[in-house]
């Protein structure tokens, strides 16, 4: 049985352990989580594990970014299952601190994330790139990391952080991996267990309707607005309940991209039901 990975609840003791790893001439590897993890994590923390000598899973449903009617009171919380799961792929250490240790209530300073934030997700969840910088930045500044590894899935949020720690000056690699999609080409999300079995058929939509136009533009179609037309027109024929955005931006500036320039990034925010999903994928 594979060892479970400590788990420490406070700061000091988080940034002390890293310190000291540091100093012996450790490489050490952070993947920030909110828990619930499923396969796409668990590639984080495996590139993590290949790369560095130590990693340090962090686990915390981060309040700020969530705005009030959103999620966070049934965002999905599996402690011992993601404790587990970690240990499976190397981890070595967990930082699992408690809401009022990383917010107390005398705590009021925040980041005001970089321009890039506005776009796409900002013009839906205006306060949540706020409380990703915030939290990721403190993250950073505990765990002390050489390397942080993000997943793709989240293609605006790691553009953020990788521009908040280029103009903050975070002594921090950012790693990019892959989207991890199920079976069934779903790109995996904490979220998908809202998914009713019909929703989920939904949802395959998205999946769908992003290969299809990576393939028209593949083809040769450098006709930005046909483009997104077509999306929002496949998303709706498939049944998503209402579309956030659907879009083809340059990778780098997130400003749309008509005429079509490559590389482009394919972006989607949608409802199923109930239920937020995002999707991209990058056409080169
Ligand atoms: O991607 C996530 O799970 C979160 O946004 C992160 C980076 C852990 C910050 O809370």
């Amino acid at each position: 049985m594979p060892e479970a990975p400590v788990v420490i609840h406070d700061p000091v003791e988080m940034r002390t352990l890293t310190k000291s790893l540091k100093r012996a001439g450790k490489k050490v590897g952070c993947v920030p989580t909110m828990g619930a993890l499923h396969e796409g994590h668990l590639s984080l923390a495996r590139a993590s594990v290949a790369e560095t000598d130590v990693t340090v899973a962090t686990i915390f449903v981060n309040p700020t970014q969530f705005a009030p009617g959103e999620d966070l009171s049934k965002y999905p919380r599996q402690l011992e299952a993601d404790l587990k799961l970690l240990a499976e792929a190397g981890v070595q250490y967990v930082f699992n601190p408690q809401a009022e240790t990383m917010y107390p209530p005398n705590s009021s300073t925040s980041i005001a994330p970089p321009k890039i934030s506005r776009k796409l997700e900002g013009e839906f969840r205006p306060t949540h790139f706020g409380g990703v910088a915030t939290i990721v930045l403190k993250l950073f500044n505990i765990v002390g990391p050489n390397v942080a590894f993000f997943g793709q899935k989240d293609f605006q949020q790691v553009a953020v952080v990788s521009q908040m720690v280029r103009d903050l000056n975070v002594p921090v690699e950012i790693r990019t991996c892959p989207i991890v999609r199920d079976t069934d080409g779903l790109a995996l999300s904490s979220r998908n267990i809202y998914l009713s079995k019909d929703e989920r058929e939904i949802a395959l939509t998205i999946n769908k309707t992003l290969a299809h136009v990576q393939k028209q533009i593949e083809d040769g179609q450098r006709d930005g607005f046909e483009v997104v037309t077509e999306m929002r027109q496949m998303l709706i024929d498939g049944g998503v309940s209402s579309i956030d955005y659907a879009a083809v931006v340059d990778p780098l500036t997130l400003e749309s991209s008509d005429p079509i320039q490559l590389p482009v990034a394919l972006l989607i925010a949608v409802y199923v039901g109930k239920t937020r999903l995002i999707d991209n994928c990058v056409v080169t």
